[in-house]
């Protein structure tokens, strides 16, 4: 029902009438209807809880009209299941009961299967369904994190600015290294597989803390196991990161990834020249300017349109999350000219 979206055409190398669009976080604080359903619900269990994580995912797509729901979930669900203990605080992020730092921290985690994702994930399944019943034709994007940004969070056991930890045993022990970022690849992998089965019909694989890596380090310790958490899967894959410009070619995994998603730092046209004729790009609101009066915002978003033109194909988003403190109301205006503009319209 949705191989003929103006999402997954657009992700196949098509250019249909009008670019499609949809936002990162869309799904979130910064809609009220959202703020109200969480009462009293902390973040893991919402995401376990499947007609609350399908309602949650429908909520943007009956509000603004986007070209695809994002699938309610998180990063770190799949550890969960997995049996790994671990929180998301409100307005910092992941933390761990346990930070996984030595070989022998590596090597206990790394004992669990990740068949365990796979069999702990039926409310993932049955909240894809729900929700994909009630799309109908419009598609739903599945998700998962890749290795890197997952290990960012494990190895420090919370947020961290530099991701230090993590980039430091890359080279300290990169035993331990490639075998942590082995697990969560077929970690991540095993999230997506629940996710696909279920009706996704795309999927994006966010490693958002790519950027802090040198191009280096991001080949020789990042890149084969992101590109095997989304090998040969069925479905059409996005690959996003924030800042990753100095590498951004190589986040094709070498054409593994159908789309790559662009920050606000890099002009798209730009970045087409850099990923070439093959590769789809997804970007690049600043979501700095969400803020701005409307004409500031407007001739920006113009502007990303025109300089997407020069990819084989463009899906519009953000060049990161919405922040929460968005006004919705202008994330609905952005849908309407997207869509305008792409009919020819003024
Ligand atoms: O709408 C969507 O994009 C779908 C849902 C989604 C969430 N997390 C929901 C969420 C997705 C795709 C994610 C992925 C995710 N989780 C990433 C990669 C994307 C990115 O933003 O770069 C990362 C790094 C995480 C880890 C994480 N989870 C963080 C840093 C936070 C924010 C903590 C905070 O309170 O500021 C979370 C929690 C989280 N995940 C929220 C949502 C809607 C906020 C929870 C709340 O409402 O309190």
């Amino acid at each position: 029902m949705t191989s003929s979206s103006a999402l997954v055409r657009a992700l196949q190398g098509d250019r249909p009438a009008s670019a499609p669009i949809w936002f990162m976080r869309q799904a979130g604080r910064s809609l009220p209807e959202y703020r109200e359903l969480r009462v009293g619900t902390r973040m893991l269990d919402a995401c376990l809880t499947p007609d609350l994580a399908a309602e949650i995912t429908l909520q943007p797509v009956r509000r603004h009209g986007v070209d695809a729901g994002i699938f309610f979930s998180d990063i770190v669900v799949p550890l969960r299941l997995a049996g790994v203990e671990v929180e998301i605080e409100p307005g910092r992020g992941p933390v761990f009961a346990a930070p996984v730092r030595t070989a022998d921290d590596v090597a206990r985690v790394t004992s669990i299967d990740p068949e365990e994702v796979a069999a702990a994930a039926a409310p993932i399944r049955e909240a894809v369904r729900l929700t994909t019943a009630e799309l109908g034709e419009t598609p739903l994007i599945g998700f998962a994190g890749a290795p890197f940004t997952l290990a960012a969070y494990l190895v420090e056991g919370g947020p961290s600015k530099e991701h230090l930890r993590a980039r430091a045993m890359m080279h300290a022990d990169p035993d331990s290294w490639h075998r942590l970022a082995g697990w969560l690849s077929r970690v991540s992998r095993a999230f997506l597989g629940a996710q696909i089965e279920a009706g996704v019909a795309a999927v994006q694989l966010f490693d958002s803390w790519a950027g802090s890596l040198s191009p280096s380090a991001f080949r020789a310790f990042v890149a084969p196991h992101s590109r095997a958490a989304v090998a040969d899967l069925p479905v059409p894959v996005i690959h996003f990161g924030v800042g990753t410009g100095p590498f951004l070619a190589d986040m094709r995994l070498d054409g593994v990834a159908d789309a790559v998603g662009v920050d606000w730092r890099l002009p798209l046209d730009e970045a087409a020249r850099m990923v070439g004729p093959d590769t789809t790009l997804q970007g690049n609101i600043d979501p700095a300017l969400l803020g701005a009066p409307w004409p500031v915002l407007e001739a920006h978003v113009r502007e990303v349109l025109q300089r997407g033109r020069a990819a084989r194909a463009h899906v519009v988003n953000l060049g990161h999350g919405v922040p929460p403190e968005t006004d919705p109301g202008v994330l609905t205006r952005i849908v309407e000219l997207v869509h305008a503009e792409g009919s020819g319209a003024e």
